[in-house]
């Protein structure tokens, strides 16, 4: 068992995995691009189909001139929040690569499983850094394409914001009580040997 002050598991694991969750508080302080690239350089060394790191992010940090642009492409509920962050990342994924061989196109089809496992390598590499990390899907893809300039052959997946954790008090209503950390389902529920059974999921 390893435990956080809120968050028990079931069996021994590292604390890091308790100790993140995603807070939508955040303090004033800031974050240098040294310790942004930190957690970008983590992030990259996610393993990938093939290796084709497919992953691509593009940030903002807040006061800069980009800081609007960005906080615009947001879901106005994640804006709320979200624009006192001390940096913004977006992660989109390439959708084809190009063979050295054969100079073909060819298609990335674990691009989203590839960009899931960059951003849980970003989180963690913010968590033992003291950063609070927070993902967003709530967001406008369109105009994040037209805002940050990406072409087609891409896909856009998430914000993430990034900052000091700041005391949950300091939120507006009703991201206030919501500011906890949350548990998860037993892993009874989650794990099978031999053969998977679907019968805990309809109920
Ligand atoms: C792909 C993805 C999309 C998410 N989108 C949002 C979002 O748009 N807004 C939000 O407030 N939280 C969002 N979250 C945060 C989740 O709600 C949160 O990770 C989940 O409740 C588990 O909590 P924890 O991260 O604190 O452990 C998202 C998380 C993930 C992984």
């Amino acid at each position: 068992m390893s435990a956080t002050t809120q968050r028990t598991s079931g069996h021994p694991i590292d604390k890091i995995f308790l100790d993140r969750w995603s807070s939508r508080a955040f303090t004033d302080e800031p974050i240098s691009v040294e310790q942004l690239h930190t957690l970008l350089e983590a992030a990259h060394w996610a393993p990938s189909s093939s290796n084709s790191q497919p992953w691509r992010f593009v940030y903002s940090l807040r006061g800069s001139n980009s800081w609007q642009r960005f906080v615009s492409i947001l879901a106005p509920a994640n804006q709320v929040w979200a624009q006192h962050a001390a940096a913004l990342v977006f992660l989109l994924t390439k959708l084809e690569s190009r063979s050295p061989n054969s100079g073909q196109l060819h298609p990335l089809p674990m691009h989203v499983f590839d960009a899931g496992t960059a951003s849980g390598f970003f989180a963690l590499q913010a968590t033992l850094k003291g950063f609070n990390t927070h993902v967003m899907a709530g967001i406008d893809r369109e105009l994040a394409k037209l805002e940050l300039n990406i072409p087609d052959g891409y896909e856009v997946h998430v914000a993430i914001a990034v900052g000091k954790r700041a005391d949950s008090a300091t939120l507006p209503d009703p991201y206030r009580e919501r500011d906890v950390p949350s548990s998860r389902m037993p892993l009874s529920e989650l794990v099978f040997e031999g053969v998977f059974s679907a019968q805990a999921d309809l109920t």
